[in-house]
């Protein structure tokens, strides 16, 4: 997949250094992954800039280049176009991890420009279930044909994808990518009902309008796409990502830190901020940036995961850390995913108090922490471990920080420019 060894790689940080000084925020991953899947709806030229160079970007690129997209990734840039359709399965090995979830992406844009495609299809995540039942439903209705066996989704269609009216049971935020981009090549009107509504869908509506495609939102979450034949290419700019501005602003919110968040949309985190403001977090927000301060004194909070625009599943662990050094008890549910509080276990090895009933965390502050070995679980889950690292005296070892990489940009680095003692090893050169 690439040369790195993903078992290896290890992050070492000494804690108790104040964090001081300015970061900033890289393009968003969720926005630039089903932004990437959209160029396979058009044989035009497509130029993105602020592209994170993360692990989960760098394995969908290699997957388009797999069915035949020629191009260039550097630095933070992509040119891409796909000629030609080059028909071929996504390797398995590329979609068992979560990266691979986004995989899904192309299978709405890939039948609706070629008729055919062939996804491995997801298996477990470590976060809990996640069904994909609403993206084959839908393209079903639009007249593909389906199979699930050995392990793949095979799609067929022979003429072009109809549109259809489909009402999601349930917000989901790659199912509506999906289908969006499918209707968007699709013969006639589509309605979608209960779309989800995260920004990231917003920017794949704005790319989605610059190839061509006819997309009006009415009523909230209801979107009406008018089907094109053809499709061009585009020249687009990444968002920034709101799941890195807020795992950051969190970093700022530990007692005697001191930071300033740039490129960043704070109405993309009005959730968060809110419920800092209630910890008793010193905010400063203007319109591109977040001054982020605490003098400690944190109060407890309550707090649910919910779809966009409330408070989100992606920010529920580093959050989660953060309520650990508050005085009291907090509560988080979570209602997005049904397994995703594993950095709980990990967290209480550093000498937090969270006990997990059901889909909530009871979590006990404050308390001191002290660093040791913990192995990250997932991506979010690694960001808590490192923010947990931060706070505890003494050495954290956080094994498993490949997951880390897959979605934030140089996270390491951007906390050492901050006064970090934090350090990755196990990493080759690219
Ligand atoms: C997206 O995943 C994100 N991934 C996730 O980010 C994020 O946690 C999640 O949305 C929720 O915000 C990308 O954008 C690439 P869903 P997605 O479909 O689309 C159920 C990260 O850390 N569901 O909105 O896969 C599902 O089981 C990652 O960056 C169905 O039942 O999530 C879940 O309970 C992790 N049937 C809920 O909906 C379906 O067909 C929400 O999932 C689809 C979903």
């Amino acid at each position: 997949m690439n040369n790195i060894n993903m078992g290896n790689i290890k992050i070492l940080i000494k804690g108790k250094k104040a964090l001081s000084g300015s970061v900033r925020i890289s393009g968003a991953k969720n926005a630039a992954l089903p932004e990437l899947a959209a160029v396979i709806l058009s044989s035009g030229e497509f130029e993105f800039s602020e592209v994170p160079r993360v692990e989960d970007i760098k394995v969908m690129y290699k997957t388009l280049q797999n069915i035949g997209a020629e191009g260039k990734f550097s630095a933070n840039s992509i040119k891409i176009k796909i000629p030609e359709i080059r028909s071929s399965p996504v390797p398995r090995n590329i979609v068992e991890t979560e990266t691979s979830r986004a995989s899904i992406l192309i299978l709405g844009p890939l039948v609706a420009r070629d008729g055919y495609a062939r996804v491995s299809l997801p298996g477990g995540c470590s976060i809990g279930d996640r069904n994909i039942n609403f993206h084959l439903d839908g393209l079903r209705k639009m007249g593909a044909e389906i199979d699930v066996k050995d392990g793949h989704i095979i799609a067929k269609t022979t003429g072009p994808l109809k549109g259809i009216e489909y009402e999601f049971p349930w917000k989901t935020v790659t199912g509506t990518e999906n289908l969006l981009m499918a209707a968007a090549l699709a013969e006639g009107t589509t309605i979608l009902k209960n779309c989800a509504l995260e920004p990231e869908i917003g920017d794949l509506i704005d790319l989605l309008s610059k190839m061509g495609a006819d997309i009006e939102g009415i009523n909230g979450d209801i979107l009406r796409i008018e089907g094109k034949s053809t499709l061009t290419g585009a020249v687009h700019t990444v968002i920034p990502d709101r799941i890195e501005m807020g795992t950051y602003v969190i970093a700022g919110s530990f007692t005697g830190n001191e930071i300033v968040i740039e490129n960043a949309v704070p109405e993309y985190i009005d959730s968060l901020l809110d419920i800092l403001k209630q910890m008793g977090v010193n905010l400063e927000v203007d319109e591109n940036s977040i001054r982020v301060s605490s003098n400690g004194g944190l109060r407890p909070v309550d707090v649910e995961t919910r779809p966009f625009p409330g408070f989100p599943t992606d920010l529920q662990a580093q959050l989660t850390t953060l309520l650990t050094q508050s005085h009291g008890l907090s509560r988080v549910k979570e209602n997005i995913f049904n397994n995703r509080f594993k950095h709980a276990l990990e967290l209480n090895k550093l000498g937090t108090d969270i006990k997990i009933v059901g889909d909530t965390a009871i979590i006990r502050g404050k308390t001191d922490l002290a660093g040791r070995g913990i192995t990250a679980t997932d991506l979010r889950a690694s960001a808590a471990l490192v923010l947990g690292g931060l706070i505890a005296e003494g050495e954290t070892v956080v094994a498993n920080s490949y997951q880390l990489l897959r979605g934030y940009e140089n996270m390491p680095q951007k906390l050492q420019a901050l006064g970090a003692d934090i350090k990755i090893v196990g990493v080759g050169n690219e």
